[in-house]
């Protein structure tokens, strides 16, 4: 529901997000924590995590494909599953007509 916050803290610094959780100027935020208020020390272990968060990007996927590609071997299967399992699905239908037409 909220916004990624991984870059939050190069965006805002220490003293914006330290200003954002005490005035919390987001209605939905303001909703939240105008009831329950951060505390200081809250406020510090979240900036700690948020600045540690910025700092240790996410590494980017190795195999961007691999999903793409493992979607469509999976389709393949599949398919592949249904045609084995209904494999007789048009036969028998003409050959019996025309044999029984011929007696
Ligand atoms: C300690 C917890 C939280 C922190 C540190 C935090 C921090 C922030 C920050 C930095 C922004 C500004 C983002 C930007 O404009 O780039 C933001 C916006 C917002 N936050 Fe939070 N937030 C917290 C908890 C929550 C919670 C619990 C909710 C709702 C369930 C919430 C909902 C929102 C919403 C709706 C926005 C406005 C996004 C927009 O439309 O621009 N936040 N918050």
């Amino acid at each position: 529901m909220g916004k990624d916050l991984t870059t939050a803290y190069a965006t805002f610094g220490e003293a914006g997000i330290t200003s954002l959780l005490k005035t919390t100027p987001f209605p939905m935020m303001k909703e939240i924590y105008t009831a329950k208020p951060l505390t200081s020390a809250e406020i510090g272990g979240v900036i700690a995590f948020l600045k540690e968060a910025g700092s240790n990007p996410p590494p980017a996927s190795q195999y961007p494909n691999l999903f793409v590609i493992i979607g469509g071997v999976g389709a393949l299967l599949i398919i592949g599953l249904f045609q084995w399992f209904w494999r007789g699905r048009l036969a028998g239908v003409r050959r019996p007509l025309v044999k029984g037409g011929s007696k």
